[in-house]
């Protein structure tokens, strides 16, 4: 299976899963679970939420992770201030990045938005360097468009 054909198959599991259920933790427990056990080289795969102008740990599948996370702190907080999707080949060399599990070596992190507001990030760790590309934040970034759908659609 090459990596479109891989996205493909995820995005219709997340849609199959999603889109009867409204709500927001419930979809987003399952797209953590789904992406968590769709690679072989992921160890943390789930969600922060805006609440109160911070992150806070949402839904997620891996290693217990920090709690709050100011915006424009860390990869996940540059998500939300640059409200684009980071793409971090080397933690290591991420000023700021915040060290949730010793293992990580590369991370992507989402922004999803609703009212043209992110109110949340998805967030996956991969022990293997430059783990994530062009096509894989594609790919992402449309299973992250379900879910706003979902969200904007209640
Ligand atoms: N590494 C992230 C923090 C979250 S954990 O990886 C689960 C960051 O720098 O924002």
């Amino acid at each position: 299976m090459n990596k479109n054909e891989f996205y493909q198959s995820l995005l219709g599991q997340v849609k199959a899963i999603i889109s009867d259920e409204s709500d927001v933790i419930a979809n987003m427990a399952n797209i953590s679970a789904i992406l968590f056990n769709a690679y072989d080289d992921v160890n943390w795969a789930g969600f922060y939420r805006m609440l109160d102008g911070e992150l806070v740990l949402g839904p997620f599948q891996g290693q217990v992770a920090c709690i709050r996370i100011p915006v424009g702190r860390g990869v996940c907080g540059t998500a939300v201030s640059t409200r684009q999707t980071q793409l971090v080949a080397d933690v290591h060399q991420f000023t700021g990045h915040i060290a949730c599990d010793a293992l990580s070596n590369s991370e992507i992190v989402i922004p999803v938005f609703a009212d043209n507001e992110v109110i949340a990030v998805l967030d996956i760790d991969s022990v293997t360097y430059n783990r994530f590309d062009d096509e894989d934040k594609k790919g992402l970034e449309a299973i992250v468009e379900v879910l706003q759908q979902q969200i904007n659609n209640k």
